[in-house]
């Protein structure tokens, strides 16, 4: 069975309603590392089932070059959902990398859909267990369960956060999406983006924040999109092409750390050389460095790869 892709640039997720084929086309030309085609809550219910169409369509013959294509379908409480699945993945299974399965409650609702898409994978000849799934937790029940949640298939690739829906579910008394409630001194979000945080990264997958609806207010959008990228979030959904540019500078590291990090690799990779005199550590400039740094330093060095960044300086071993 293939695996699925875990390390796909997500720093900016875009949201295109499934129904509108005009920001389906416009979508095909913004910078955003992913892009993905809604049928649940940007889609009405009458148009559901011909936007089904529409997104077939879009991904057969539309230009999508190196973005990860997703297609969100209704959650399993609906009756939408196995024929969005079924209608999608038959009519366009090659051209399409996940699916973003919304309101996830506890495991099995990813195993269901793990196995229907299986059953299609093989009824189609497509390479089975290629596509992967991205589990959007929107509600208490889904936080709670979250653990077993990335527990539960080889196909869950992120854990994606879904604040409005959240928000709702636990009587948050606010209707800012991601912004803080009034009147609570300290950050409401912060235990739920740990518990993702965590719960995802136990299971070597991504973990991509919500979306902020406030789209004019950049600013905003910006310290929430910090918030996230702090903690160790891998990127943020965006809801308008002005927020693309935010999401994909806030979710890459700096220059000055993209270039620090990959001069704590060569620096260590020297030290522990023959060459270096096989250290277990080593001073790079005033900085002590050693096996705890290089971890450090390679989540940083792999997500300014991921993002195509170059160096601007160059390790020199130290003479003495
Ligand atoms: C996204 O789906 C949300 O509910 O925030
Ligand atoms: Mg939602």
């Amino acid at each position: 069975m293939t695996t699925v892709n875990r390390l796909r640039p997500r720093r900016s997720c875009l949201a295109v309603p499934g129904s509108n084929p005009r920001f389906l086309e416009k979508a095909q030309a913004l910078p955003a590392d992913q892009v993905f085609l809604d049928l649940e809550d940007a889609c009405a219910p009458l148009v559901k089932e011909s936007a089904r169409h529409t997104i077939v369509d879009a991904l057969n013959n539309g230009d999508w070059g190196s973005r990860t294509r997703v297609v969100r379908v209704n959650d399993w409480t609906t009756h939408w959902t196995y024929r969005d699945v079924v209608t999608v993945v038959e009519g366009a299974g090659p051209n399409l990398d996940c699916i973003m399965l919304p309101k996830v409650q506890d495991a099995t609702q990813v195993q269901a859909l793990d196995l229907l898409l299986t059953q299609i994978e093989k009824t189609m000849g497509f390479e089975v267990g290629r596509i992967g799934i991205e589990a959007q937790i929107e509600n208490a029940k889904g936080l709670v369960n979250v653990d077993a949640i990335a527990a539960s298939s080889p196909r869950v690739e992120t854990i994606i956060f879904g604040p409005a829906d959240f928000m709702a579910s636990i009587n948050m008394k606010s209707l800012v999406v991601g912004e803080q409630p009034p009147g609570y001194p300290a950050d409401a979000y912060h235990y739920i983006l740990m518990r993702l945080l965590m719960a995802a990264r136990s299971h070597d997958l991504q973990v991509i924040d919500g979306p902020y609806l406030q789209i004019r207010n950049q600013e905003g959008y910006r310290e929430v999109a910090r918030r996230a990228a702090a903690l160790g979030f891998d990127g943020k959904w965006v809801l308008h092409p002005d927020q693309i540019a935010a999401a994909n500078e806030i979710f890459s590291p700096t220059q000055d750390d993209y270039d620090h990090a990959e001069l704590i690799l060569d620096a260590y990779e020297w030290c522990t050389s023959e060459a270096g005199g096989a250290k277990g550590s080593a001073m790079l400039g005033d900085e002590m460095i050693d096996e705890a740094s290089r971890k450090m330093a390679l989540v940083i060095a792999g997500k300014g790869r991921a993002a195509g960044m170059q160096r601007t300086s160059k390790f020199e071993p130290p003479q003495d």
